[in-house]
């Protein structure tokens, strides 16, 4: 949940802290702060609570000086309120240590009351400060940091990312992860530490992710790595396939903005290479190989959030190609309910970050109890991918801005392209169908431009409901997940209550809801080839409409049927049913972006929201 950076080199060290910070903000930004070890030996540090930019502005005050070794924090608070004492980097040992960490110390209180009694004072709440008085303690007593800084480690329980620097060994930075993620950066003359690449894209794509309980210690030339218990360890490289102005603003006013205009490119990279001559292969299937597809007798997927949406519209689309039954659990949800598991189910993990909490401990959890695991995952060297039997990559390029969007339709296309190499390996598909649905994935880019041109329309809906105090979604068969994710959003990013229905669900309770001038978006499935769900959504609109509810229909082009029943319709191109959601998404995430607009809010980076959500 939080963004950390480090650094041993020759540039200046508090612009790549920064700089770095700056990349990783979408981790959380309840307060920021930084530590450099100083040319004449001891700690210069600042440290603000509220966004980075607090942080900037207090250097240009009371700048930091200038050091070789430094290290940086961006807050998304767990303990202890968002205030300056309780910001990092926290210092111990008479201000000659620094310590930043991302996860939760499980075990703090009892080593905060053992390091009380042995004289030790505390000035924040955090159980950041326990760790940081913990290893300046053991540092005294070894009188080397990396031996104090491992034995601490061995002691903490719980989730924790920690990097320290010491003024006694400048030039060196130690790091440890258990639980939460680490990635190093590899410069020439210069090394970095960062919670993902983006804290280090712009000097390096030269990268390698930390594994779980190990230990790093870093220099200028030297990356060492061990585990807990001393064991020589070692890194697996990789090449960033993005670089720094991917994930800049390029002109955008936000990256949501940004990030909403490359939905169709999100579809296309991810699809590219996995269509080919109208079949369907995903190469990196082959971990998992066709005669173990062939005997999956069941799927779930554990997701949370947008992606468990993504999971539910995949869903269809699987168990109509492939024919596997596809049961979409919370992750959160998922290991509490000992869920019915064996060699052949095939649990399949959704996550934009490869970093949530909750759904890598439910894939521990299912590799565990004898199921082979899927990531469908948008960032390189995460730690679910790691952890599981395969990983599809989605290529939407970075997702900056807190609510995922272009990412959640990359998830979709994943979904979808397993959907359609299992029923190939399956031969639950002929070549004509997988043709056929294969062409219709491909034609969706050009689909999603189309439907961008209608955003002037949803910001003026959007103005005009700026003052609405709930919204409710309907939607059916695929378009039922579509209605959570457009409420999601809206949630997200507007701070109004909204809520998704099954659109069938509603005389068994929700319609109660319904008053004069409620506004109601509906996604409405194609005429052409859902004759029946499309006119039973007819009838669902006609029935609220009757109770004073203010339609916005998402319809297809053409779809004359809605057109006497809806105050606002919203047209989307003509697609196969099952290709719908893509289409229907994108003027959803439009309008919770303009609504937040119209409210003045910050639609990067929403409140109480972080993008990783690392800790259970
Ligand atoms: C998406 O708009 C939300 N920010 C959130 O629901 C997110 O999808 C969820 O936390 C899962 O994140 P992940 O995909 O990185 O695992």
């Amino acid at each position: 949940m939080c963004g950390i950076v480090g650094y041993v080199g020759d540039k200046g060290t508090v612009d790549v802290l920064i700089s770095g910070l700056k990349r990783q903000e979408y981790r959380g930004y309840d307060s920021a702060g930084i530590a450099v070890i100083t040319h004449d030996g001891h700690i210069s540090s600042a440290k603000k609570a509220g966004k980075l930019q607090a942080l900037v502005d207090e250097l240009a005050v009371r700048p930091v000086a200038a050091g070789a070794t430094g290290i940086g924090h961006t807050r998304w608070a767990t303990h202890g309120a968002p205030i300056d004492a309780n910001a990092h980097p926290h210092l111990a040992d008479g201000g000659k240590l620094a310590l930043i960490h991302n996860g939760i110390i499980e075990n703090y209180a009892e080593i905060r009351d053992e390091m009380l009694a042995a004289g030790h004072e505390f000035v924040s709440e955090t159980d950041t400060e326990v760790a940081a008085v913990l290893v300046g303690h053991l540092v005294n007593s070894t009188g080397d940091l990396r031996t104090a800084f491992a034995q601490a480690v061995n002691r903490l329980q719980g989730a924790f990312t920690l990097l320290a620097l010491h003024v006694d060994e400048p030039g060196l930075i130690v790091a440890a992860r258990h639980n939460s993620p680490l990635i190093v950066g590899f410069g020439d003359g210069e090394n970095f530490l960062g919670s993902d690449v983006a804290a280090f894209v712009a000097h390096t794509h030269r990268a390698a992710a930390v594994g779980q309980d190990q230990i790093v210690a870093l220099t200028a030339d030297s990356v060492t790595v061990t585990d807990f218990a001393g064991n020589p360890a070692s890194l697996e490289e990789f090449e960033v396939a993005w670089d720094a102005s991917a994930s800049d603003k390029g002109g955008w006013p936000s990256f949501m903005a940004k990030e909403i205009s490359e939905n169709p490119d999100a579809v296309a990279n991810t699809t590219r290479g996995r269509v080919v001559d109208g079949s369907v292969t995903i190469p990196e299937l082959t971990e998992l190989g066709d005669d173990y597809l062939r005997g999956v007798s069941r799927i779930i997927v554990v997701a949370c959030g947008t992606a468990s949406y993504a999971g539910l519209v995949g869903a269809y689309a699987i168990e109509q190609w492939a024919r596997i039954p596809v049961d979409v659990q919370l992750s959160h949800e998922f290991r509490y309910r000992e869920p019915v598991i064996s060699a052949d189910t095939l649990v399949v993990s959704i996550s934009q970050s490869g970093e949530t909490m909750d759904t890598l401990m439910a894939v521990k959890y299912a590799s565990e109890h004898g199921a082979k695991t899927l990531s469908i995952c948008n960032t390189q060297g995460a730690t679910i991918p790691r952890e599981s039997d395969a990983v599809i990559y989605t290529h939407a390029g970075p997702e900056v801005a807190v609510a995922s969007t272009k990412a959640f339709v990359a998830q979709i296309t994943a979904l979808y392209l397993l959907g359609l190499h299992a029923a190939r390996v399956r031969g639950t598909l002929d070549a004509t169908e997988l043709a056929r649905n294969a062409a219709e994935l491909e034609a969706i880019p050009a689909k999603l431009e189309q439907v961008l041109l209608t955003g002037s329309t949803v910001a003026q809906l959007a103005k005009w409901m700026s003052d609405t105090p709930a919204v409710l979604f309907l939607g059916r068969h695929v378009g039922f997940p579509i209605a959570l994710e457009g409420a999601l959003k809206l949630k997200e990013l507007a701070y109004i209550h909204a809520e998704g229905f099954a659109a069938g669900e509603l005389k068994h309770g929700p319609i109660a809801l319904i008053d004069h001038g409620q506004p109601v978006f509906v996604i409405v499935p194609s005429p052409r080839k859902s004759e029946v769900i499309h006119a039973k959504v007819i009838s669902n609109i006609q029935e609220i409409r009757a109770r004073g509810a203010r339609i916005i229909a998402i319809a297809e082009q053409g779809d004359a049927a809605v057109l006497p029943y809806a105050d606002e319709v919203i047209q989307i191109p003509l697609a196969d049913p099952l290709f719908e959601p893509f289409l229907a998404v994108l003027p959803l995430q439009m309008f919770a972006m303009e609504l937040a607009h119209a409210k003045g809010l910050d639609v990067d980076q929403p409140r109480n929201l972080a993008k990783s959500v690392t800790v259970e």
